[in-house]
């Protein structure tokens, strides 16, 4: 079946319905994006359709959470090629509303605010990044939700309380994104399942990113001390090993196009950095490395789940 286009919240609504009513459909899913997609949105939208009866993806750049109008400016909008990617995937609906269609009062005057857990880290680096993620994240979770008004006696109705089941994916990539969207959902009653998908890597450890297209060759080549600097504290935990977070921050060190902003091991839920114990003495339980950096101009992000 082909992907459907629709880019109104009115028409989103109007056709997930009717998509899930001729299905006789028990659940939907909501995968948000902001486009320029590759592979590691596919595996989102794929893990999605194959758990999920109709499927909807959000292509939408949110201006609120972008601190700088230039970089704004300059992301990369490619739908043509997005809609194709999520066509192949099976996705049954694209969502790529206007500006105007989101905040049709201009930016909107009350938000979520990230508090405590959006501070830190990505937070500290991008002040308001979160609020403005947050905020746009409780409005596509409200357009994606399965609509009243299925057809009485339809599979969907006969399910567990008579209403379809509602999922939303989001990427381990964005670690941060990923825990704050799982409070937001538990602090504010959104009746949603939040799913995490591992990140997507290319073939030499790499994190996939829209970003990484504005690496140069040279650059690309020294932001893979990211990913090889998190492989040796994982290489460590699985062996029960002290995390030895010096070395790993030497091999960032080492490379002269990279400009550390932080590394740490955190606490997956709180991300409060671990007690400097898992330093010194063989690492146990659960932990999350996080990395960010800019190489070159690109400012990149990466993290590791630690599990021992
Ligand atoms: P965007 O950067 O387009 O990412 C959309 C989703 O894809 C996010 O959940 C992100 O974590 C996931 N993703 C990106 N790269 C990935 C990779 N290499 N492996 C696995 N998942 C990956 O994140 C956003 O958009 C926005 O903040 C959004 C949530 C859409 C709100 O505007």
């Amino acid at each position: 079946m082909s992907i459907q286009l629709v880019t109104t919240v009115a028409g989103l609504k109007a056709e997930s319905v009717r998509l899930l009513n001729a299905k006789q459909g028990t659940s939907q899913a909501l995968v948000p994006t902001m486009g320029a997609l590759h592979e590691g949105h596919a595996t989102l939208a794929r893990t999605a359709v194959e758990n999920n009866d109709v499927v909807v993806a959000s292509i939408f750049v949110n201006p609120l959470q972008f601190g700088d109008a230039v970089d704004l400016d300059r992301y990369p909008r490619t739908l043509d090629a997005d809609l194709a990617l999520l066509e192949e995937q099976g996705v049954h609906l694209a969502f790529a509303p206007s500006v105007e269609e989101v905040y049709p009062g201009g930016e909107p005057l009350v938000r979520v605010t990230s508090g405590r857990l959006g501070e830190k880290w990505e937070g500290a680096s991008r002040p308001g990044h979160f609020d403005g993620a947050l905020t746009v994240v409780a409005k596509l979770l409200h357009y994606g939700m399965p609509a009243a008004g299925l057809t009485a006696g339809s599979a969907a109705g006969a399910a567990a309380g008579g209403l379809p089941a509602y999922r939303a994916y989001f990427g381990q990539k964005d670690a941060q994104q990923l825990a704050l969207v799982r409070q937001m959902v538990a602090d504010l009653n959104f009746p949603v399942e939040i799913v995490g998908v591992p990140t997507v890597r290319a073939e030499d450890g790499l994190a996939l990113s829209s970003r990484n297209r504005f690496l140069s060759d040279e650059e690309r080549d020294a932001a893979l001390v990211l990913s090889r600097a998190l492989r040796l504290l994982e290489e460590r935990a699985n062996a029960h090993e002290p995390l030895d977070l010096d070395s790993a921050l030497a091999l960032v060190e080492s490379q002269p196009l990279v400009s550390l902003d932080y590394f740490d091991v955190v606490d997956p839920r709180t991300l409060e950095p671990l007690a400097e114990n898992c330093r010194e003495t063989p690492f146990r339980g659960e932990g999350l490395a996080l990395i960010a950096a800019k190489v070159g101009p690109v400012r990149l992000i990466d993290n590791m789940p630690l599990n021992s």
